[in-house]
């Protein structure tokens, strides 16, 4: 049975998020809809989920110290990772001594923080398609792994990345220098290791967004929602849609890669089934047959469309889920979403044409309230439902594009 109690009270039901942009405030969000008293954290004041939570912390994530002293200093029920760049160490260590139960698991966050943990997860122990992959410390190495099988194209990523940063494809042997100079400039923990896959040219992507919820009975049971279908542009997601067409061989394949490794994400240190929530998990597609890519252990930005798709969207599951709540993944209606960038590097930036945006029919805007805007942050997106995918998305863009952001 699960028990909430009533915020700003020694009853409160706590829960921290680590990382409050815009995917932590829609949690933040659903998580005020159940009285539940929220703390949200992030490295700069003022951020999205800041806006709308109980409580406002700033502190540097990734360091051990900082996070530890937080932790212990506000005692949550519940830690909830919204980013990668965490130090996930301490979180296993507080995890394991008892102190706090982490979202989905301290382990989870700890293998999805760099490419190396969840690729060699899926490949190796797991056994689940992948591209073809090697990892390298050098130029030497990975002209190495290029020649000795990776072959052209192929893409060259740092380990500890996201959003496409210090990402790029290699054509051919020209190309090589320039992406290994790209990785070195974009990894988040300066100069280091990188991946480098086997290029696959898949006839489309997707994410399977998948929950572990508590069934009536206790035990956890994993839910689907539709397919999600997206465009990356620069590894860096512009517009999404759902549901996504697929044949039902993919779809059957699709979910069975993410079962296997939401089931594996899912145990504990303890290596008993916990890891209850929404997870993202990143798949290519080609005819029938599906890669493995990648998994977020919490809400993905390409789900955002939910908001507007479905009855119960990806941040209300995970709320739901992480409680110990029922959860439904039913679609309300075929919908899109796309990005609103901020098109200037400014802070307190302005929005004209919002009410153009919404006059386009079944449209709805979100503004995530950042303090500052750069050319390609994200800075809101529009969302849109029609009974045919395919308009929902023309309209999203539509909507999207009339909506323009400038200097104060
Ligand atoms: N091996 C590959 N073959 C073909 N395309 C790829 C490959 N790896 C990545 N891509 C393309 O680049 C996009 C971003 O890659 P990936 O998800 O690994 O990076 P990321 O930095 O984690 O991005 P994000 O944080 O936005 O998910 C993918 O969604 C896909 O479109
Ligand atoms: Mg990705």
């Amino acid at each position: 049975m699960t028990t909430l109690g009533t915020p700003l009270s020694p009853s409160a039901t706590r829960v921290m998020l680590l990382g409050a942009g815009e995917l932590g405030k829609e949690v933040l969000i659903a998580l005020q809809r159940l009285g539940v008293e929220t703390i949200a954290v992030d490295r700069y004041d003022n951020a999205p989920g800041q806006q709308v939570a109980h409580h406002a912390r700033t502190i540097t994530m990734s360091d051990p110290a900082q996070l530890q002293a937080l932790i212990e200093a506000e005692k949550p029920d519940l830690v909830v990772p919204e980013i990668e760049a965490i130090a996930t160490p301490v979180l296993q260590a507080l995890e394991a001594a008892g102190v706090v139960r982490v979202v989905p698991t301290a382990r989870a966050a700890r293998l999805t923080m760099d490419r190396e943990g969840i690729r060699r997860l899926a490949a190796e122990t797991l056994g689940l398609p992948t591209s073809p992959y090697r990892f390298c410390d050098s130029l030497a190495e990975l002209q190495a792994a290029i020649d000795a099988g990776i072959g052209y194209p192929c893409i060259v990523k740092p380990v500890m990345s996201s959003s496409g940063k210090g990402q790029s494809k290699i054509d051919g042997p020209a190309d090589v220098q320039t992406a290994w100079d790209c990785a070195m400039a974009g990894g988040r923990v300066g100069p280091g290791r990188i991946i480098v896959e086997g290029f696959i040219d898949f006839d489309y992507e997707i994410t399977q967004l998948t929950v572990r919820a508590r069934g009536a009975d206790g035990q956890i049971e994993t839910h689907f929602c539709d397919p999600i279908g997206h465009v990356q542009v620069s590894g860096d997601y512009v517009e999404s849609w759902q549901p996504h067409p697929m044949t039902p061989a993919a779809l059957a394949e699709s979910r069975r890669i993410a079962k296997a490794v939401t089931d594996d994400l899912g145990q504990g240190h303890d290596g008993q089934p916990s890891g209850l929530g929404l997870y993202g998990v990143e798949l290519f597609v080609k005819g029938d047959q599906v890669w493995f890519s990648e998994v977020s252990p919490r809400p993905h930005d390409t789900g955002m469309v939910t908001l507007i798709t479905q009855w119960q969207n990806e941040f209300e599951l995970h709320a739901r889920a992480i409680l110990g709540l029922p959860v439904s993944t039913s679609l309300k209606s075929p919908g899109a979403s796309a990005v609103i960038y901020g098109g200037v590097d400014a802070t307190g930036i302005v929005f004209d044409g919002v009410d153009d945006a919404l006059r386009v029919p079944h449209s709805e805007i979100r503004l995530f309230g950042k303090p500052e805007s750069f050319t390609k942050r994200r800075m809101g997106v529009a969302l849109v439902f029609d009974a045919d995918v395919e308009v929902a998305r023309t309209q999203a863009k539509l909507a999207a594009g009339k909506v323009k952001p400038r200097r104060a």
